[in-house]
């Protein structure tokens, strides 16, 4: 039976345009699956005039028809979900009968967001710039083999037990080795009430998914955050707590490699990150910086912080690229580049004399820090946002893109010049 499951995936430190272009992809999948991550990520899609920012769900709720999946490999906060799917059915999206959540997911407790702050307060300068959002200690309570299974909310016998274990714990952290008031039980009672509310949404989704696939259905499985941010690939410790790659899709979703046909990796025309950690490319200018992040709108889907911004690291694509074994690049964002006159590519890394194309993201903490090499590009100095075909493009603008498809070693499908649904260009 046909059938098709494709990853669609960032490659560098999140940020990248993911919501746009899984919108434009959901148009042909049957279901749509979050398998990492939960609401560090702010995936925005604009239809019209309308800005949507999906924090939680997949971004497969904005088609009708489309089942919805958050699967075993994401950490959810029920508050901030139950509040996603009231303002999508206020303005018209129905997510009620489309929503499926595996049983095996990880639920954000409301003493996590407090432990992420203080962990992060705890680090001094060297603090992650995490969002704050209780991701971190929710995986740590998850990979310590305590923490709350979102089947969980639905043994109410047991439920309100576990909950009280997990707070004494944490409390005895609050006060022994923060020194701080320990939390109230109070707290228990909201996550009661919100537990009775998502309760009907509770899914076999490993049985749903596999039945899918059977009856020759197509799933996307959609990533957030980005290969540089993967607990084990990125720029650790500065990453997130999940794995952002093609390999934790499998995982996060229940599904085995051998059934995805497609990786869609997703790129920025120019690199940016929130929070701290290695940036190689990072505009050395501040002014320079300052006025492109204002041109670009680099500010946090999540958080609105401002985000840091540099040129486009080929080293640190390529190696995103064979990590996840890409089939097909989504290239965003290539309109913010239509003023310059010179545009600088980062092609290869020198360290010690010996200069690489690809590079681990690892391998940037240590001590010997690689100096990035750049080629000086053209620029194209005109609008590309009416373009709808790869060759309306102005010659420059299709060098840029062929360069970056040369070091990535993968072709452009897609390419976004817009923030708009059409402003797309298929190849
Ligand atoms: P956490 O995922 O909140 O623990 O944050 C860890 C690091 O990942 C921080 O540098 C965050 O800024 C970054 N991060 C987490 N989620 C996203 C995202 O969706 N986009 C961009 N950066 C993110």
């Amino acid at each position: 039976m046909a059938y098709e499951v494709a990853v669609l995936t960032g490659l560098q430190w999140g940020d990248e345009g993911k919501g746009k272009i899984v919108d434009a992809l959901s148009n042909g999948m049957d279901a749509t699956v979050r398998y990492q991550g939960g609401p560090n990520a702010g995936h925005t899609v604009v239809v019209g005039n309308v800005k949507t920012v999906l924090h939680h769900l997949p971004t497969g709720i904005l088609h009708s028809g489309v089942v919805c999946v958050i699967g075993n490999g994401v950490v959810l906060d029920p508050q901030s979900l139950l509040e996603e799917i009231r303002m999508l059915e206020q303005s018209g999206i129905e997510v009620g009968a489309r929503l499926r959540i595996s049983r095996a997911a990880h639920v954000i407790l409301p003493w996590h967001r407090e432990l992420d702050q203080l962990n992060e307060a705890a680090k001094g300068d060297s603090f992650i710039g995490t969002t704050g959002r209780g991701i971190g200690p929710t995986y740590s309570h998850k990979y310590a083999r305590t923490g709350l299974r979102f089947g969980q909310l639905a043994e109410t016998a047991t439920l309100r037990e576990r909950l009280q274990t997990q707070l004494a714990e944490v409390n005895r952290l609050l006060t022994r080795v923060h020194q701080i008031e320990p939390l109230q039980e109070d707290l228990i009672e909201q996550v009661l009430e919100q537990a009775e509310l998502l309760r009907p949404f509770s899914c076999d989704t490993f049985t749903l998914l596999h039945n899918m696939m059977r009856a020759g259905k197509n799933i996307l499985l959609e990533g957030a955050q980005g290969a540089l941010l993967d607990i084990d690939h990125g720029t650790y410790p500065y990453v997130t707590s999940s794995n952002p790659t093609s390999g934790g899709a499998c995982v996060g979703a229940g599904l085995p490699p051998g059934v995805v046909g497609r990786v869609i990796g997703v790129l920025k025309a120019y690199n940016t990150r929130v929070g701290e950690g290695p940036f190689p490319t990072e505009f050395s200018d501040v002014d320079f910086a300052r006025n492109f992040q204002e041109q670009a709108g680099e500010y946090g889907a999540t958080t609105g912080r401002l985000r840091r911004c540099g040129w486009f690291d080929g080293p640190l694509a390529r190696f995103a690229c064979r990590l996840n074994g890409t089939t097909e690049l989504a290239l965003t964002k290539l309109d913010v580049l239509d003023d310059m006159a010179e545009i600088q590519f980062c092609s290869s890394y020198r360290q010690e004399d010996t200069l690489y194309d690809c590079f681990p993201p690892s391998e940037l903490a240590g001590d010997h820090r690689p100096e990035p090499v750049y080629e000086t590009l053209p620029g194209w100095q005109s609008s590309t946002r009416a373009a709808r075909t790869f060759s309306e493009l102005p010659d420059a603008a299709r060098r840029y893109v062929a360069r970056i498809e040369e070091i990535c070693e993968t072709p452009v499908k897609l390419l976004s010049v817009g923030p708009g649904r059409e402003e797309l260009i298929r190849r």
